[in-house]
């Protein structure tokens, strides 16, 4: 069977208005190159003969020089060669490749099958529509093929294809196959698939690749190419509730105001009613309109500029919906996270969350669990590592529009990334809101921060030391809380030392740990902010992430960050209370400046040099910092 259309030689225009039409199928090839993997995607190019013909004769070629396959063409070669050709550069292994048939057009993504590739088979499942996990029949059903199908279901594939490989090494036995079928079917069970479609294959002889195999008499089933060419994909986004996530607001001039974005799920005409999440205003659509004009009706996929017919307020990340199925709002969701980075996620550091245009500030409240991607147990964890999959309870900083992952793909999935570095650093997948934000109002107090500062005569603020342990911290915050109090101010000071005996007992030193003993204590400092006093807060606080987080819960200018700059060398040999020598010892872990990191900071308000400084003189230079500041006005 060739696809390659006669209608190309004979009738060009007719070919590309056909072609124009024809659907489209995303799929996802799940295995390692042991499994055949190469050879199948290879074989499926060929086959559609894509591939340029000189492309071709050097594969003839080459394969011939390799020999891995005797006289007959190795179609690994092909994918390898052409994987070799790919950008550089990139955090994500995934290839896409493009073919065609008659009948449909297919994207293919290709992903490196090794253990480490969570990320990389998460990226290329999060937009396909089925997948195809190769068993090598010899082999059966590994940990692989499981991971690789909860991995694939949990993305929200419904259609999977086994495809028993290498049925030639197996005699194509019959038996052989059945018994790989119904192992796998068992474990399918708990993934939710609606379809598993199970083929006998031999990618490398050909056999139900494109064409029925004379080597399977007892199989009846389509071959692959059949198969992917005529299932039955429920694309169909058009009927669920409209969805136009907002990118940009178009105003070129007074006249005109229009809001451009990609249809995410419905479709909408002009006079439809509908409503902006998450202000919940409502309005009518006046015009769809388009670079080819106006248009009767938008559909998923299609990029679109609408105008409403009353002036609302709409801003880019504002999600346009159906004002009779609008999405929720919530600042509190129950999600699915797969981390994507060397660094570890860590429950209550602040990273950037992007849900389509929409970024805001989240942070993982709670890990409930990780999953063990090949047993599917649940583990206990404080922390996310690399390829690992949680389920967390997350928080956002203010309420968004969304949609479970499950009903929307574009409106209930995003990515996380690092406030610091602005690497993506996970994907996430919204399973529910654990709150609605409709019915939590924040508590509107008539005595506030401004007048219960006044009452003492002075301004709030904080002032955040941080530093080596023995760096002076503490020593420097006593003296300017006394001199701070001989001036009349009312403060108070949060002492690493003495808050761990209280608040933060149940912490120790650990990366996860340390993170939560500076959110709370940096959510206890905006408090005392609130309450109108000047907080003096003494943490070694060692990383950039969290010390942002507290100057970013308080009003700007409020938060003086103060770094006492002691050498580790110093601090060591000053070693006030021996835990120096105790961690060199080996007695104590994760000792900050020994196996733990220290991040100075890049723009502290303050830095002290407690070399050439006294700790009196240290705390005059920041008295003098607070009058200039304006902060010790009352
Ligand atoms: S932080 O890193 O989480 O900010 P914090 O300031 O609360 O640390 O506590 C540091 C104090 O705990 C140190 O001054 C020291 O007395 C004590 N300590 C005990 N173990 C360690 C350790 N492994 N690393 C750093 N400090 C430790």
């Amino acid at each position: 069977m060739s696809h390659k259309s006669d209608l190309i030689a004979s009738d060009i225009e007719a070919y590309l208005e056909a072609h124009q039409h024809k659907g489209m199928l995303r799929f996802i090839t799940c295995g390692s190159v042991d499994d055949g993997k190469s050879t199948l995607i290879g074989r499926l190019l060929y086959e559609s003969k894509l591939i340029f013909e000189d492309q071709l004769a050097a594969l003839e070629a080459d394969s011939k020089k390799v020999g891995t396959q005797g006289e007959e063409i190795d179609f690994a070669l092909l994918v390898d060669g052409l994987a070799a050709e790919r950008e550089q550069g990139i955090t994500i292994d995934v290839a896409y490749r493009f073919f065609s048939t008659d009948k449909r057009k297919f994207i293919v993504a290709d992903t490196p099958g090794h253990e480490q590739y969570t990320r990389n088979m998460a990226t290329g499942a999060s937009t396909a529509d089925l997948a195809v996990i190769l068993v090598d029949a010899r082999k059966g059903v590994l940990q692989q093929t499981r991971r690789h199908s909860y991995i694939v279901s949990l993305l929200g594939i419904r259609h999977v294809v086994l495809a028993v490989n290498k049925m030639d090494a197996v005699g194509y036995g019959h038996e052989v196959f059945e018994a790989i079928v119904a192992e796998y079917r068992e474990f399918a069970r708990l993934l939710g698939f609606d379809e598993v479609t199970a083929i006998p294959l031999s990618a490398l002889r050909g056999d139900n690749v494109t064409e029925s195999s004379v080597n399977t008499p007892w199989y009846y089933g389509p071959s692959l190419m059949e198969h992917l060419e005529t299932v039955q994909i429920e694309q169909d986004l058009r009927h669920r509730a409209f969805r136009l996530p907002v990118q940009w607001v178009n105003r070129p001039n007074q006249d005109f105001r229009g809001f451009a974005g990609t249809v995410a799920g419905g479709t909408v005409s002009p006079g439809d009613e509908v409503r902006v999440l998450p202000s919940g205003r409502q309005s009518r659509v006046a015009r769809i309109v388009t670079q080819d004009g106006d248009l009767d009706e938008a559909v998923p996929g299609q990029s679109v500029t609408v105008t409403l017919e009353d002036e609302i307020d709409v801003i880019r990340g504002d999600v346009i919906a159906g004002a009779k199925a609008p999405p929720a709002v919530a600042d509190q969701f129950q999600v699915t996270l797969i981390w994507m980075h060397e660094e570890p996620m860590l429950p209550g550091r602040p990273y950037l969350m992007k849900l389509g245009p929409r970024t805001v500030t989240a942070s993982i409240t709670d890990l409930r669990h990780k999953v063990n991607v090949n047993t599917l147990e649940h583990v206990a964890a404080k922390q996310l590592e690399l390829n690992e999959i949680g389920l967390c309870n997350l928080s956002t900083d203010r309420p968004i529009a969304f949609d479970s992952y499950e009903e929307n793909r574009d409106t209930g999935g995003f990515i996380f990334i690092d406030k610091l570095s602005n690497d993506t650093v996970g994907a996430g997948l919204i399973r529910f809101a654990l709150r609605r934000s409709e019915n939590v109002h924040w508590q509107a107090l008539d005595v506030d921060k401004r007048s219960r500062a006044a009452q003492k005569g002075q301004r709030s603020c904080v002032l955040w030391f941080t530093g080596l342990s023995g760096a002076g911290k503490s020593t420097i915050a006593n003296l300017v809380e006394k001199r701070l109090q001989s001036l009349g101010r009312h403060t108070y000071t949060l002492d690493g030392d003495n808050v761990r005996h209280g608040l933060n007992k149940d912490l120790g030193f650990t990366e996860a740990d340390r993170v939560e003993n500076i959110r709370r204590v940096a959510e206890v400092s905006k408090l005392m902010v609130d309450a109108g006093l000047i907080v003096l807060v003494s943490f070694i606080s060692p990383f950039r992430s969290e010390r942002r987080m507290a100057r970013e819960l308080v009003e700007q200018g409020e938060f003086v960050e103060v770094f006492v700059d002691t050498p580790l060398a110093v601090a060591e040999q000053r070693d006030p209370k021996g835990l120096y020598r105790k961690a060199r010892e080996g007695r104590i872990k994760n000792f900050t400046g020994i196996d733990s990191p220290y991040e100075p900071p890049e723009h502290a308000e303050i830095t002290l040099d407690t070399m050439s400084s006294s700790p009196e003189q240290s705390a005059e230079l920041i008295i003098g910092h607070l009058a200039r500041a304006g902060l010790l006005e009352g």
